[in-house]
C-alpha cells in the first residue's frame, strides 16, 4: 500500500463543508426549541439596581426572561482539566449577581418561539444601573501594574539568567525601543453558539468549542450534574483561534435557560457580542533592550511587557515567552506586568504570547542589524541557539539554519540592497524583511478507539475536534496507513465527548497528541487480527509467527511471502464477529501543566488504560525518555512589500515561509495552516485593531465592516516550504503541531520590510497609511 501521510490529500470533510452538509453548533434545530437572545450591559462598571422584565415577558412569543434574579445558581467551575475546559472568567459566572465589570457583559437572556420575537423583546428590558467609575485605558493606568505569578497557560512570567541590566551597561552596541500592539479580536467566521437540551438529568450541548472533553467536565461542575450525564458535541467548528478554547457565558447560559424553560434553547452570540463577551488579545506595551559586542554577539536580551487583564480573572499575554530560548545569550531578563481593566478578560489568541512577542523582538533584531551594519540573517546566525538555554536542554530537533537559507533563496534575499528606500518598482518603494518564527511543540494525553466492521471499513473515534485545521483529514491518513487500508475505508469520528478523551484544540497540540493514540489504536487492531488469524485453523496463516506477518491493503500477509494472506473481513466473519475493536491511551505530555487525574476504577477511561498496557506501540511511545529535550518548532518568514509613496498604502507582494515542524502529515492542509497564520500576521501588521471609545471603554470597531481583516485582494503570492524532517522524540508519527507557528515572525517580517522600503520605522501596530506619511 502506498502511504498517504504527507500527501496533499483533499479534506475529507471538504465536500460537506462547501455543500452546507456540515452542521455547526448554531445549525442544530431541535424539536420544540426556543431561541435565546443575550442582552448586554451598557455601563462599564457598577451594579444593576433593577431590571424590569414585564414588558418583555408580555411580548409576543416570549417564553421566559432570565436575569440574575431568577437564574439557576451555578457551582464553581472546575478548571484543572488539562484537556481544556477553563471557564474564561472565574469571578464572573453569568447571571449570578448584580455586578457589572465591563460594557457588553451579558446581563439577561430573553427566550422566545422565534429568534425575531426574542430579538424584539430583548429591546423591551428596562435596566436601572448604579454606575461606578471604570478604568479601561492601559496607558493611563500603568501605575497600577503588578507582576503576576505563573500564567494560566502554564508559562513562567518572570524569567532571568545572568544579569541583563549589568551586561547592558557594558555592551559595545545597544538597542532599546518600545513596541506596542493593540487589542485584536479572533473573529472566527463562526460565532460563539450553543444549543442545549435537557432530558431528565441528562444534558446535551451542541457547542462551538475547541474542547468537547474539557467543556463536558466544566459544564458538569458548573451545572452540578454528574459527568456521565453531560454530552458535548462539536462536529464542525468554523475557526476558533483561541476564542473557543476557554468557555464563555453562551455555553452555560444556554444550558441554564433550557433548564428554566423546560425546552431546548439555542443561543448564538451576535458578531458585536463576540467583541465584548468572548475574549480578545490583550494590548501590549513591550520594551526590548539588546546588547551585543562589536561582532553582534549577544551579551544581554531584556524584554519587559505590560499587558491587560480584567477584574474577574487573570490572563497574561506572555509576550516574552519565546525570548529566553530563541537566541543564545548569557544574560536574559523577561518580565510581564498586568493592569486590571474594566474590559472582558483577554484570552489565548493564535500563538498567545509569541504573536505579539516575536513581533517586538524580531523588529528589535532588525533595528539592531542596522546599528551593527550587519545582515539580519547573519545576526540571527551569530546568535543561533544550539540548545534551549532557558531550560538547559537539547532541542528534540532543530533545522532553523536550513529555514533561513532556503527562505533567503526563495525570496531572492541576495538581490536586496540593504540600504533603506533604495529599491523601486515603478512608482512603488520595494522592501524586503525577514524574521524568525517559533512555537513550542506541545503534546498531551489522548486516547482513541478503532473499530473494524464486518464490511471491512474502520471507524476511529476520539473526543478531540477539528476546528477547521484539517484534523479529520490527517487522522484519516494516519489511521489508513497504520491499518494498511485506503482512506475511503476509514471514517474518523470526532467532536463528541462520548468518544475516548482527546486533546483540546489549543497550543497547536492535536496532531502530536491525538495522532499517536489513533496510530496505536489502529496498530492494536492489526495485532488482534494477526493473533486471530494465527490461532484459526481455517486461516492460511494458521500457525505462523505473529512477527512474520504484516498488514497489506486490508489483509494480513506473510512478510516474505505476500501472496499468502487473510483478509480482515474473512478473519472477522469466520469468527462470526460483527466488529472488532481496539482502544489506546497515550499519556505523554510535553507541557508544563500537571496531567490528568488517574482514571476512576471501572470507568471507560480505566478500561482503555488497561488495554493500553498490552499495546506495545503505546508502551514504546510512553517509555521514550523525553526529559532531556526541549520541544520546539521553528521557521523563517520572509516578505517583499510594495509601498505607495504618495498614499502610504502597503501591499505585501510576496510572502515566503520555510518551516521546521517535523513530519508533514498532509502537504495541502499543512500549507493551509501556515498560510492562515501568515494572513493573520499580515492583518496584525497592517490593518487589524479594536478601537475603544475613550469616554466609555466600549469597543467601537465591533463588526467586520469596521474591524478590518485581510481579504483576497490583500493576499501576496505565497511560497510555503517545509523541512519535513521527522521529530521521533515527540512521538512515533514525528509531527509537531502547525496551527500557530505561522503567525509568529510574520508581523515583524512585514514591519521590517516596510522599514526597508521607506526608511520609516513604525513601532505601533498596525502600520496604517497615516503612520507612514
Ligand atoms: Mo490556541 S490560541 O492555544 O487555541
Amino acid at each position: 500500500m502506498n502511504e498517504t501521510v504527507g500527501k496533499p490529500v483533499d479534506r475529507v470533510d471538504g465536500k460537506l463543508k462547501v455543500t452546507g452538509g456540515a452542521t455547526y453548533a448554531a445549525e442544530f434545530n431541535l424539536k420544540n426549541m426556543v431561541h435565546a437572545v443575550a442582552v448586554t450591559s451598557n455601563i462599564t462598571k457598577g451594579r444593576i439596581k433593577n431590571i424590569n422584565t414585564s414588558m418583555a415577558e408580555k411580548s409576543p412569543g416570549v417564553v421566559g426572561v432570565m436575569t440574575y434574579k431568577n437564574s439557576m445558581q451555578l457551582h464553581s467551575p472546575q478548571s484543572s482539566d488539562p484537556s481544556g475546559g477553563k471557564f474564561a472568567e472565574k469571578d464572573l459566572l453569568p447571571l449570578q449577581n448584580d455586578r457589572v465589570f465591563y460594557d457588553g457583559q451579558i446581563i439577561a437572556l430573553v427566550m422566545a418561539e422565534t429568534f425575531e420575537e426574542a430579538e424584539y423583546a430583548s429591546t423591551l428590558l428596562k435596566v436601572d444601573y448604579q454606575a461606578e467609575e471604570p478604568i479601561f485605558d492601559l496607558e493611563k493606568n500603568l501605575a497600577k501594574a503588578y507582576k503576576p505569578e505563573k500564567a494560566s497557560t502554564g508559562s513562567e512570567t518572570q524569567v532571568s539568567r545572568g544579569n541583563a541590566d549589568h551586561a547592558l551597561q557594558s555592551a559595545a552596541v545597544k538597542m532599546e525601543e518600545t513596541y506596542t500592539t493593540p487589542v485584536y479580536h479572533h473573529n472566527a467566521m463562526e460565532p460563539h453558539a450553543t444549543v442545549a437540551l435537557w432530558q431528565g438529568e441528562t444534558v446535551t450541548i451542541y457547542d462551538a468549542t475547541q474542547s468537547v472533553a474539557g467543556t463536558k467536565t466544566l459544564m458538569a461542575s458548573m451545572l452540578g450534574v454528574p459527568k456521565e450525564k453531560i454530552r458535548v458535541i462539536a462536529y464542525y467548528i468554523g475557526g476558533g483561534f483561541g476564542s473557543k478554547g476557554f468557555s464563555w457565558p453562551n455555553t452555560v447560559l444556554a444550558a441554564m435557560a433550557a433548564k428554566q424553560v423546560g425546552r431546548p434553547v439555542k443561543l448564538v452570540l451576535k458578531r458585536q457580542q463576540n467583541f465584548t463577551t468572548a475574549g480578545r488579545r490583550s494590548q501590549t506595551i513591550q520594551k526590548v533592550s539588546l546588547g551585543t559586542d562589536q561582532a553582534g554577539k549577544f551579551s544581554a536580551i531584556k524584554h519587559d511587557s505590560t499587558v491587560e487583564s480584567s477584574f474577574v480573572d487573570e490572563f497574561v499575554e506572555t509576550a516574552g515567552v519565546a525570548t529566553p530560548m530563541i537566541y543564545s545569550s548569557p544574560n536574559v531578563d523577561v518580565s510581564h506586568k498586568l493592569v486590571r481593566l474594566n474590559k472582558v478578560t483577554p484570552c489565548p489568541m493564535r500563538a498567545p504570547g509569541e504573536a505579539p512577542g516575536t513581533y517586538a523582538l524580531e523588529v528589535a533584531m532588525d533595528e539592531l542589524s542596522y546599528k551593527l551594519k550587519m545582515d539580519p540573517i547573519q545576526l540571527r546566525t551569530v546568535n543561533y541557539a544550539e540548545k534551549d538555554e532557558d531550560k538547559k536542554k537539547d532541542f528534540s530537533s532543530k533545522y532553523l539554519k536550513e529555514c533561513y537559507q532556503k527562505g533567503a533563496d526563495l525570496i531572492g534575499w541576495s538581490k536586496r540592497n540593504p540600504e533603506p528606500r533604495s529599491m523601486k518598482e515603478g512608482k512603488y518603494l520595494v522592501g524586503y524583511g525577514m524574521a524568525t518564527a517559533t512555537y513550542p511543540a506541545n503534546r498531551s494525553a489522548s486516547s482513541a478507539k478503532a473499530v473494524l466492521f464486518a464490511d471491512g471499513h474502520v471507524e476511529i473515534m476520539c473526543a478531540t475536534q477539528d476546528i477547521g485545521t484539517g484534523t479529520y483529514t490527517i487522522m484519516t491518513q494516519t489511521a489508513a496507513d497504520a491499518l494498511s487500508l485506503p482512506i475511503e475505508k476509514v471514517k474518523v469520528k470526532l467532536g463528541d465527548s462520548e468518544y475516548p478523551k482527546g486533546a483540546n484544540s489549543g497550543g497547536s497540540q492535536v496532531t502530536a497528541s491525538v495522532g499517536p493514540a489513533i496510530r496505536a489504536a489502529s496498530l492494536g487492531l492489526v495485532s488482534k487480527l494477526k493473533k486471530m488469524a494465527v490461532a484459526d485453523a481455517k486461516s492460511p496463516l494458521h500457525g505462523q509467527k505473529e512477527d512474520d506477518l504484516v498488514a497489506e491493503n486490508g489483509h494480513i500477509v506473510i512478510r516474505t511471502k505476500r501472496e499468502t494472506g487473510d483478509a480482515y473481513t474473512d478473519i472477522l466473519s469466520r469468527q462470526g464477529l460483527q466488529d472488532l475493536r481496539s482502544q489506546a491511551a497515550t499519556k505523554v505530555s510535553t507541557r508544563q501543566q500537571t496531567e490528568s487525574n488517574p482514571a476512576t476504577a471501572g470507568s471507560s477511561e480505566a478500561e482503555i488504560e488497561e488495554e493500553s498496557k498490552g499495546n506495545p506501540f503505546v508502551q514504546v511511545d510512553e517509555k521514550t525518555d523525553r526529559k532531556p529535550f526541549s520541544f520546539h518548532s521553528f521557521g523563517a518568514q520572509f516578505v517583499k512589500v510594495l509601498v505607495d509613496p504618495d498614499l502610504g498604502m502597503v501591499h505585501v507582494d510576496k510572502a515566503v515561509a520555510v518551516m521546521d515542524v517535523g513530519t508533514i502529515m498532509n502537504e495541502k492542509t499543512a500549507k493551509n495552516q501556515i498560510m492562515g497564520g501568515m494572513i493573520f500576521g499580515i492583518g496584525m501588521a497592517l490593518m487589524e485593531e479594536t478601537n475603544y471609545d475613550p469616554n466609555r471603554g466600549r469597543p467601537v470597531t465591533k463588526d467586520l465592516a469596521n474591524y478590518l481583516v485581510p481579504v483576497h485582494a490583500d493576499m501576496p503570492e505565497f511560497q510555503i516550504e517545509f523541512i519535513n524532517k521527522p521529530d521521533m522524540l515527540i512521538s512515533p508519527i514525528g509531527a509537531r503541531g502547525i496551527g500557530e507557528i505561522g503567525i509568529t515572525g510574520i508581523t515583524a517580517a512585514v514591519n521590517n520590510a516596510i522599514y526597508h522600503a521607506t526608511g520609516k520605522r513604525v513601532r505601533e501596530l498596525p502600520v496604517t497609511p497615516d503612520k507612514l506619511l
